[in-house]
């Protein structure tokens, strides 16, 4: 016997598994159809520690976890963060684009009602942006994606992250100490090491 909590589960993952395939959407034919509003208890969990006031990282308005979306479901970064390979920004999704799931999904969360009504009121989520290097500084996604540079090499282990916030570069023991990332030492230390500019006004223009 599969509980009835198993049984959603299922149906949650087949039916992530659809809609990231390109678009099946609920409906999950005869007994397999389960009301996924009703949210599973990984993801009650997930919100929890998402918000948990002890873990790093800034209260974002939604608790939001990546462990459990790019984690858990297996949603690929770039399917949210879709500007990381073509612009110089990554961008965070838009209120839309998270509803093309969530109105089929956890209806009965906290975070999916904040978010269902930003969206009845078209009002966008004021995520806290975490890293932010100075106006005085450019730097581009896109030119570091298509080297081939992990996401996971600058921003930490995010699909093992319930709560997102800045990680140390415990590469980087100059002083015998994790140094701070964004700095313009770490910066320059992998450019150094893949040969990558390090002339000044590749960063400062
Ligand atoms: C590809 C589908 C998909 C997309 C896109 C998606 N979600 Fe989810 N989300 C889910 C599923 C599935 C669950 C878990 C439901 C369950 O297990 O009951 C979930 C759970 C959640 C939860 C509760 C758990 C947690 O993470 O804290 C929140 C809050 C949430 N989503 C917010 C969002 C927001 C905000 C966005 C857009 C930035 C978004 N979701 C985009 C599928 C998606
Ligand atoms: C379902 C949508 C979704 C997926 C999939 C997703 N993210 Fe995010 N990401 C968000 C949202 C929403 C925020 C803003 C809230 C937050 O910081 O948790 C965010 C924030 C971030 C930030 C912090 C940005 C800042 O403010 O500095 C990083 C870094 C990040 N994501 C990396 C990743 C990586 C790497 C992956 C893949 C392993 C990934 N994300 C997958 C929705 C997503
Ligand atoms: C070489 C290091 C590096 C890599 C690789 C990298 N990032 Fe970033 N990321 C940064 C820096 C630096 C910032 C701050 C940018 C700024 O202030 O303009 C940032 C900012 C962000 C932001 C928030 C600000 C924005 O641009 O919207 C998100 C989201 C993000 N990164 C996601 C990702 C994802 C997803 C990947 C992989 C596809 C990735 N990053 C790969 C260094 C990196
Ligand atoms: C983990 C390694 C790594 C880190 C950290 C890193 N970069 Fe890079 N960066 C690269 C590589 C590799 C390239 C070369 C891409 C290419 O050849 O097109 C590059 C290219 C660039 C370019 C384009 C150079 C050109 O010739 O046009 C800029 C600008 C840049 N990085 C800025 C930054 C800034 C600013 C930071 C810190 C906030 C940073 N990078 C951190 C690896 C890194
Ligand atoms: C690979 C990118 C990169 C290159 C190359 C680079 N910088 Fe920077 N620089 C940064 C970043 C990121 C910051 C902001 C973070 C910080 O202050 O450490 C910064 C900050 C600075 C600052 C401000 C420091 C402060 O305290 O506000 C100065 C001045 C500066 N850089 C000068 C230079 C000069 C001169 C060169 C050439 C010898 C150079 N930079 C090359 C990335 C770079």
């Amino acid at each position: 016997m599969v509980s009835a909590n198993g049984l959603r589960q299922r149906a949650i993952e087949a039916a992530v598994a659809g809609l990231l395939a390109g678009g099946l959407v609920l409906g999950l034919p005869g007994p397999d159809r389960v009301d996924a509003q009703t949210s599973s208890d990984k993801a009650q969990k997930a919100q929890a520690a998402a918000w948990d006031a002890d873990a790093p990282g800034p209260k974002q308005p939604i608790p939001f976890s990546h462990r459990l979306h790019a984690g858990e479901y297996q949603i690929d970064c770039l399917y949210c963060h879709t500007g990381t390979d073509r612009s110089q920004a990554a961008g965070v999704p838009s209120v839309e684009s998270c509803m093309g799931c969530h109105t089929h999904f956890g209806g009965d969360l906290e975070g999916v009602q904040i978010l269902k009504q930003h969206w009845e009121e078209k009002r966008p989520v004021e995520w806290l942006q975490i890293h932010r290097v100075p106006e005085h500084v450019q730097f581009r996604h896109n030119r570091h994606v298509a080297a081939g540079v992990e996401c996971n090499t600058c921003h930490g282990p995010v699909e093992k992250m319930d709560k997102l916030y800045l990680t140390e570069d415990t590469k980087w023991w100059v002083y015998g100490l994790p140094a701070q990332k964004l700095e313009m030492g770490w910066c320059i230390k992998c450019h150094r090491e893949n040969e990558a500019s390090q002339d000044c006004l590749v960063c400062h223009y």
